[in-house]
């Protein structure tokens, strides 16, 4: 397939690239390639590509840099993810929008989450990712939006890349140093290899909003626990915060009901884990490598 993905330096895209280079024809798009909160420049690179299919990861996603900064991050979030449908409509391209789980987020329904359910976001971050999936369906109607959870991998693929839950537990064992994780969080938590092995299939789904990580019933501290034993560490470095989403639980539970009536099943964040290791081949040998 013709596939154009944006963001393509970032975390997804750029593990899907990797994962799909010899399978599909793809071209990634950095900032430097394509800013799409340029109308008419995305408008034109699309053309010039005519991909079959536009994968849209290009985004401000860390919730702080939203808050710090609202008209630049709307401008990328909403008005950027609008420039791709429109461009997307104007080519005949088929269109797939990253969301986030944090449009869940403050609305006050208890997890797991379902996809029509309403919607209040607490964080801009959320408000401007809900934004984007209503003007984008507008455009676009048959745009295949995809809520991911929080993801992880193994490593970093680059210096300046994002941590997640595994890197920054490997970072705190590396150093010693104590690490904090809250007892009152509940997410689905995802390994970025296991979505990408299922985005081949998603890329097909008909029009509409699906939710698409592990199911999870642990806190994050708990899953944070468990990672350490599949390490081979105790939880002697695990600190418990209980300050956070202490006067009410944060549940961004993704519901899985939608995606597994097409098919589509995530194991949950405990398997996602060991698939993750697995990967990697870790074991104690290597452990000692890594850490020692
Ligand atoms: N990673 C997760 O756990 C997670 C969870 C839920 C949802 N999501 C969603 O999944 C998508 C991918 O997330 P991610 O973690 O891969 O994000 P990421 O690592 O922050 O990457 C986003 C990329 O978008 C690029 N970008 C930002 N503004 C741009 C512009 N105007 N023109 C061109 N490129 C621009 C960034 O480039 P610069 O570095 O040059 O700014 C960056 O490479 C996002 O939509 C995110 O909201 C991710």
């Amino acid at each position: 397939m013709k596939i154009m993905i944006t963001g393509a330096d970032g975390f997804a895209a750029s593990r899907i690239i990797r994962a799909w280079q010899d399978r599909h024809e793809i071209t990634g798009t950095t900032r430097s390639l394509l800013d799409f909160t340029d109308r008419d420049g995305t408008g034109r690179k699309i053309r010039e590509l005519s991909p079959e299919l536009v994968i849209h990861c290009g985004a401000v996603s860390d919730l702080a840099v939203c808050d710090r900064e609202p008209e630049s991050s709307r401008k990328v979030n909403v008005e950027g993810a609008e420039n791709v449908a429109a461009a997307c409509r104007e080519s005949g391209s088929r269109m797939v929008l990253f969301s986030t789980d944090q449009v869940y987020f403050g609305g006050g329904v208890q997890g797991p989450h379902h996809e029509e359910e309403p919607l209040s976001p607490r964080r801009l971050y959320g408000k401007q990712k809900r934004e984007a999936e209503e003007r984008c369906r507008k455009v676009l109607p048959d745009v295949v939006i995809l809520r991911m959870s929080w993801m992880f991998d193994y490593d970093k693929n680059r210096p300046g890349e994002h941590d997640t839950l595994v890197t920054s537990v490997r970072q705190a064992l590396r150093e010693g140093s104590r690490m904090q994780y809250p007892v009152y969080d509940f997410r689905s938590i995802t390994y970025v290899g296991e979505m990408i092995r299922h985005l081949e299939k998603a890329i097909h789904l008909p029009g509409g909003i699906y939710n698409f990580g592990s199911p999870n019933e642990k806190s994050t501290y708990e899953v944070a626990e468990e990672l350490l034993r599949l390490l081979g560490y105790g939880a002697e470095l695990l600190v418990p915060n209980r300050e956070a989403f202490a006067d009410k639980p944060r549940d961004l539970r993704l519901s899985q009901d939608k995606l597994l009536s097409f098919g589509i099943r995530f194991g949950n964040t405990q398997e996602g884990l060991e698939a993750c290791l697995l990967h990697e081949n870790i074991s104690k040998s290597n452990l000692y490598a890594d850490f020692c």
